[in-house]
């Protein structure tokens, strides 16, 4: 496919030349095994940009010793058809070493929008998050990236550094999408088998259940924790943490008041899995 290109030089001079002959850029950063998620990105980013760059790069600094970086999904051929179909401009699947020469040293660390939850879980994650999307920044300076809302952190985070380090992009988050029964579409969901692919459908149950009791009036948090809890229990799954935010932040709220996003991760089989909503 002649839009890939594996060299951060040449593909930074491309993007340069667009912006020079006045074309905006879009950027949708991801790790690959392409989904429906991803593909929404992408559709935002051809609808508002001129030109649409996808990234596909397996982070090695954003996965602990012990998680999944050696069998993360690699299917660069297919992911390569799927985003020449919808009418992408570049893709950038660079190799490893492009990314990180030998002796690397510098990680950019956000401070405390990166320490609970998903930080606390994965120590070092957020920081190789923010460091590759720095990187990714700098080698194509777009004019707006696109995330998903599933990894709601994440996207804490990206705004943070954005902001803190004065970046000029514009950080656009998207909408989760979801399969037929509700499971928020991830890469990782391919891990699963049949069994455990029908259990994963009770995250999302449990944070419907969330929203139904908050419509009927409930707003104690411990009491919907509870609930939640009781209903993943039902197929043995138990949530590693629930956890009740005001939303765009990590501050915990134990009373329903204003928008809150109830963020959760739960353990299937031997696949994490993540997912939010937001009521109220
Ligand atoms: O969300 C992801 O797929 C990754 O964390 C990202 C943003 C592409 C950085 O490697």
């Amino acid at each position: 496919m002649n839009c890939l290109q594996k060299s951060a030089t040449k593909t930074y001079a491309a993007v340069r030349a667009a912006q020079l002959a006045g074309k905006s850029i879009g950027l949708v950063p991801t790790m690959g095994a392409l989904h429906e998620g991803h593909l929404s990105l992408v559709e935002a980013s051809l609808a508002e940009c001129d030109h649409t760059v996808v990234s596909i790069f397996v982070n090695p600094t954003q996965f602990g010793p012990s998680e999944d970086l050696a069998s993360y999904p690699h299917v660069l051929e297919q992911d390569l058809r799927l985003l020449e179909e919808r009418g992408c401009w570049l893709v950038f699947a660079p190799q490893a070493d492009e990314m990180y020469q030998p002796g690397h040293g510098t990680y950019v660390d956000v401070g405390s929008v990166a320490v609970p939850y998903e930080g606390a879980s994965r120590p070092t994650h957020f920081r190789g998050v923010a460091t590759v999307v720095l990187k990714l920044f700098q080698i194509i300076p777009a004019d707006r990236a696109y995330f998903g809302r599933k990894d709601y952190q994440q996207t804490l985070v990206i705004r943070k550094m954005v902001s803190d380090l004065n970046l000029p992009v514009e950080v656009r988050v998207c909408p989760i999408i979801r399969e037929a029964d509700g499971l928020a579409m991830s890469s990782r969901n391919a891990y699963l088998n049949a069994e455990e692919r029908q259990r994963a459908s009770l995250l999302w149950q449990s944070l419907k259940l969330a929203e139904q009791m908050h419509a009927k009036g409930q707003t104690e948090v411990a009491v919907i924790a509870r609930s939640m809890r009781e209903l993943l229990a039902t197929d043995e799954l138990e949530a590693e943490y629930i956890a009740f935010l005001a939303e765009d932040t990590v501050q915990e709220v134990t009373h329903l008041e204003g928008p809150t996003v109830v963020a959760l991760a739960a353990q299937v089989g031997k696949t994490r899995l993540i997912d939010n909503h937001t009521i109220g």
